[in-house]
């Protein structure tokens, strides 16, 4: 259901009858005043210019054989060209019947779903998830959730970091810590301290340093015992990252991972290939691709190092790897990566080269979705008071707290069962939501009163939105949410009404738009909206009052139920949960 297409193709339609080229965009967009109508049609403006004709006239005639017969009520001329359109009352609530009835509300499914790779999260193991690394794993799921509702197909692609030399100076710690009887699960229940043990180790200790090196060389070959341990430390690694998922509410799972060390031995081939199609080239003993497509003012190639002097390989191969993988193996049409925007420019390269390079068919989509940083209340980069880096875990369990705090305060009655559930489904709920609700390619600032407050776009006001929906449900006599009949028929009359069919029925053009663009704000906005405008019905159209007719109370119910469902659905994509009670 999208009346934007709807109307698109009539409107399309009439201006091929107006003897318009058949590729005029007919230009549909939401109006933003209600005397212009739900939409316009604004294309005609762009048409007469290039036609050179007069775009009144060239409306008019549109607007003759505009066939809008059941769907709009009226269309009108305005302004120089522009065709408002007023939906049609009964139109709208024939349409919430239909989507009612849908378990996608509406959102039709993929004729032909494509095959998308969405590559997110990746978090480094050699340290602990961080706060930058929030960004990547909410957004990411939140557009394959996204994509999923829509019929897509998505495979999952955790890019973590778990090869490079550092990883020699932490086998070699934990070598040392299991010789000494300490077992790897205690060693690494801290792998920040861990982390910074072993590199003051290396900084200061004789010795260490080069035993360090002498493993990355031993681990990279194949040696057992290395390997041996750089998978412990993996594997209880991984495990840190998935209690923090689960906290999350985001679906990865260990069979997503594909991390850097998967790619090892496909990296020398890659080179061979770059080499021999004369796309790289040896420049001071490292292997580079010189890329004039992204020359500077001065025509100087932007540089692309492939292999370092050494013979080692880098970040930029193992990305060339994964292009060839996706594209071949996994058969992506398009492929999606969220990381911070200070990997542009590496993604950049890493398109361009693999084009060439044959990794990268044409028809592969490959977009970088790049976002910007979680700042603190002083406007830079969030942190500890004394400089150190946020640990994800510790934020998360920090919201849960202050979640807790302000449930109880607001129902001093509650059982602590109950707080415990709902608090964690609220902080966690705030966290997810106030990112998420931020244009993706800004740097926003982390605040938690704002993020935890009940006004405005936040998660807390979205759920208590829902849960407010049920409790109405649970006076209603006989009547649960799911118990009412779902053949009740919605009527549309008063504007509170009308302006939450419209919204009701722009959940796919949504949804498409978060898909198209990596953009789960989009959605946010649209759920904050959708809320509001329920608020606004329940204060002017009372429902369970006395003297209301049954027919009037039953369409107003039948909406709360539709507009409970989509709010739901929509958090649902987002990962964030609501309750019945709260
Ligand atoms: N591990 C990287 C980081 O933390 C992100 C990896 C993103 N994906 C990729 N294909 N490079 O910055």
């Amino acid at each position: 259901m999208n009346i934007k297409q709807i109307l698109s193709e009539k409107v399309s339609a009439a201006m091929t009858e107006a003897g318009l080229p058949a590729d005029t965009n007919p230009a549909i967009s939401l109006s933003n005043r209600v005397e212009f109508g739900d939409y316009q049609a604004n294309g005609v403006m762009g048409a007469a210019k290039k036609l050179k004709t007069n775009p009144r006239e060239l409306a008019t005639k549109v607007v003759e054989q505009l066939d809008l017969n059941g769907i709009a009520s009226k269309v009108e001329l305005a302004g120089p060209g522009f065709i408002n359109i007023h939906l049609c009352q009964n139109w709208l609530a024939a349409q919430l019947a239909n989507v009612a009835q849908d378990k996608f509300i509406g959102v039709t499914q993929r004729a032909t779903p494509q095959t998308v790779v969405v590559d997110y999260s990746a978090p480094n193991l050699a340290k602990e998830m961080h706060v930058g690394h929030l960004r990547s794993t909410i957004i990411g799921d939140a557009v394959v959730r996204a994509l999923e509702f829509r019929g897509d197909k998505v495979i999952r692609q955790n890019h973590m970091g778990d090869w490079g030399t550092q990883f020699g100076m932490l086998i070699a710690h934990l070598s040392d810590k299991l010789a000494g009887n300490e077992v790897a699960e205690t060693a690494l229940a801290d792998l920040e301290n861990f982390y910074r043990e072993a590199k003051i180790r290396f900084d200061n200790e004789e010795g260490f340093a080069d035993r360090a090196r002498a493993d990355v060389v031993k681990l990279q070959s194949g040696d057992e015992q290395c390997a041996k341990l750089w998978q412990q430390f993996i594997d209880i690694s991984i495990t840190h990252s998935e209690e923090i998922y689960a906290k999350l509410n985001v679906s990865l799972k260990r069979a997503d991972i594909m991390g850097e060390s998967a790619y090892n031995d496909d990296l020398s081939t890659v080179i061979d290939e770059l080499m021999a199609k004369e796309i790289a080239v040896e420049d001071q003993g490292a292997k580079v691709v010189f890329i004039e497509e992204m020359a500077n003012k001065d025509g100087e190639p932007s540089v692309f190092i492939v292999q370092k002097s050494g013979g080692g390989f880098l970040y930029a191969t193992t990305d060339l790897s994964a292009c060839r993988y996706r594209s071949g193996k996994l058969a992506a049409d398009r492929i999606i990566i969220f990381t911070d925007a200070r990997q542009s420019l590496h993604f950049k390269q890493v398109e361009i080269v693999a084009r060439k390079a044959g990794f990268l068919p044409e028809s592969v989509g490959y977009q970088h979705c790049p976002f910007g940083m979680m700042m603190g209340d002083d406007g830079k980069p969030f942190k500890t008071r004394t400089g150190g880096t946020i640990k994800l875990a510790e934020l998360l369990d920090e919201a849960i707290v202050r979640a807790s705090a302000l449930i109880k305060e607001k129902n001093p009655e509650i059982n602590d069962d109950d707080l415990k559930v709902i608090s964690e489904k609220v902080g966690i709920g705030a966290v997810k939501f106030a990112d998420l609700s931020k244009n993706r390619t800004s740097d926003y600032i982390f605040n938690w009163k704002t993020m935890l407050s009940f006004e405005g776009a936040t998660a807390p006001y979205l759920q208590y939105a829902y849960s407010r929906i049920q409790s109405i449900f649970s006076k209603a006599e006989n009547s649960k949410a799911d118990a009412l009949s779902s053949d009740a028929k919605i009527n549309i009359v008063e504007p509170q009404e009308k302006a939450l069919a419209l919204k009701l029925l722009q959940l796919e053009d949504v949804v498409d738009a978060v898909i198209s663009e990596g953009t789960p704000n989009l959605l946010c906005n649209y759920l904050y909206e959708l809320a509001s405008l329920y608020m606004s019905f329940y204060e002017a159209c009372p429902i369970l009052k006395d003297g209301i007719a049954t027919e009037v109370k039953e369409s107003r119910l039948a909406l709360c139920q539709l507009i409970a469902k989509t709010l739901k659905q929509g958090l649902d994509i987002l990962g964030i949960e609501v309750m019945d009670r709260m």
